[in-house]
């Protein structure tokens, strides 16, 4: 059996059971291959726009004899690949903007499709993308793997486009997930922005308005901290 780390294991089980899926950038093809060998896909298809990448992906997909229900193609994003009959698109392992570029190549035909986006970076550019191009983010999951938190946003497209905050735009539904790495993830988010305001503060010539809005955000990271630990404690 394909072996998955924690931040593909959280994708997989987002999947639609019983579904046929898109692995957009799926490098060694263990995500495609994991999903079909444990009965969760129907099939896949597994893209790559770099050969290299790709061919490590046959080779896992032959490796585990499973080249009649996964297929192949060098693409860069979505572009040229069919849409129709796929449930799930996953997009993996890439940066936020690479993400959103993706899935700007075809807005209009995503309606009723499980979008699984993880982000490596840049999740905020992400959301409020989202967000800004009616896209919905039904829920987020965390995962942290080799000492790093991630996020796996499941989105839909609505075609209604949504307010999307500074606060929203930085945890997204990551306040949602009860899981000890949403916790993990959001320490991480505050963590950052805290050394973020500490060096705005340090410039030679601060910006008012942007030390204004970190406040806010170390703020509200606390104040969603201190939720969690409330809530913590009562279930004990
Ligand atoms: C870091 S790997 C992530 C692999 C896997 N999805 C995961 O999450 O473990 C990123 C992969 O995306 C591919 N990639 C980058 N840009 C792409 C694009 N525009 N279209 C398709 N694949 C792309 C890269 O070649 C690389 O194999």
């Amino acid at each position: 059996m394909q072996h998955l780390d924690k931040r593909l294991s959280v994708i997989a089980g987002l999947f639609t059971p019983g579904g046929r899926g898109i692995d957009v950038g799926t490098d060694h093809g263990y995500l495609a291959v994991a999903l079909v060998q444990g009965g969760k896909a129907q099939s896949m298809l597994a893209t790559d726009v770099n050969p290299g990448p790709l061919q490590s992906a046959r080779n896992c997909i032959a490796e585990n004899g499973l080249t009649d229900r996964i297929d192949t193609r060098l693409a860069d994003g979505l572009e040229g690949l069919p849409l129709s009959g796929f449930t799930d698109i996953i997009i993996a392992g890439m940066g936020g903007q690479l993400i959103s570029s993706i899935l700007s190549q075809r807005v209009g035909e995503l309606a009723g499709k499980n979008l699984l986006l993880q982000p490596m970076t840049q999740a905020p550019a992400l959301r409020q993308w989202l967000c800004e191009n009616g896209f919905s983010i039904l829920l987020e999951r965390c995962a942290v793997a080799a000492g790093k938190a991630y996020t796996v946003i499941q989105a839909r497209f609505t075609g209604e486009k949504t307010d999307c905050s500074p606060l929203f735009a930085l945890v997204g539904r990551t306040p949602e997930d009860g899981g000890e790495d949403a916790g993990v993830y959001l320490q991480t988010l505050l963590s950052r922005e805290q050394k973020r305001l500490k060096g705005l503060k340090a410039a030679a010539s601060p910006d008012e308005a942007e030390i204004r809005q970190s406040e806010e955000l170390v703020a509200g990271l606390k104040e969603i901290l201190a939720r969690r630990e409330k809530e913590k404690g009562a279930s004990v």
